[in-house]
């Protein structure tokens, strides 16, 4: 990894996710298996991003005795996908905790200029009391992902992670320079952005692939 990145930027070296990435990147790869790569995938970001979620002592009874266990010491985190493709990511988060509540917030980046356009944000209550997973598979630029993050520091949120599946360097760099206290989970950093602004290699347009809208059928 590029050492000028911070601690805060984890990338993920497990050689079944990256196994499940390179299945992921293949223009062969249909939409079924598309989907549920991306799912298995987030299962095992969202399993690191979590680890250093606190916990508190807690007394339970087995059928043979009764011992010292541990729960999750705050409140129910908060899923924040980014619309459309970190919609693909809930349900891997959910996977691993079932009762999160589920915010949205709607982003898509003008086509010529690459900066994002905000259509819809909400958020569950007391979300600043909560830690906040904000997901998308793609870091390209990194506009999308810093805006969700402004919105919600603008709201008193702080606690804020950003998970993604396949980052470019000038996305972490910039989510670096305005967000440098954000930790980033993700799969891998890519060589490059394109002149169109697609990640190099990358996976391709990550919203079309998952919901078939550039199909011929
Ligand atoms: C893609 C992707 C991210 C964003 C990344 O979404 O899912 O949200 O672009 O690019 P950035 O880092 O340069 O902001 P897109 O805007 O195409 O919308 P979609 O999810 O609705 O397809």
């Amino acid at each position: 990894m590029n050492p000028s990145y911070s601690s805060n930027i984890h990338v993920l070296q497990h050689p079944l996710l990256q196994h499940k990435l390179t299945l992921l990147r293949d223009t062969n790869t249909a939409k079924k298996l598309f989907n549920e790569l991306v799912h298995e995938i987030t299962i095992m970001l969202a399993y690191e991003a979590t680890r250093s979620l606190p916990t508190q002592a807690k007394i339970v009874q087995t059928p043979i005795a009764t011992t010292e266990g541990a729960e999750i010491a705050e409140k129910k985190c908060v899923i924040l996908p980014i619309l459309r493709a970190g919609l693909s990511m809930v349900n891997g988060f959910l996977t691993l905790m079932p009762a999160a509540p589920v915010g949205h917030i709607g982003l898509f980046r003008d086509e010529k200029t690459l900066e994002p356009k905000e259509y819809y944000f909400r958020i569950p209550q007391h979300s600043e009391q909560r830690r906040i997973f904000v997901c998308d598979p793609m870091l390209a630029t990194g506009g999308s992902a810093c805006r969700a993050i402004h919105q919600l520091k603008k709201r008193n949120i702080h606690q804020i992670i950003f998970v993604c599946l396949v980052a470019a360097p000038e996305g972490i760099q910039r989510l670096q320079q305005e967000h440098p206290e954000t930790p980033v989970y993700t799969a891998c950093i890519d060589q490059q952005l394109n002149e169109q602004g697609f990640i190099v290699p990358g996976l391709g347009d990550a919203g079309d692939r998952l919901f078939g809208t550039q199909e011929d059928v």
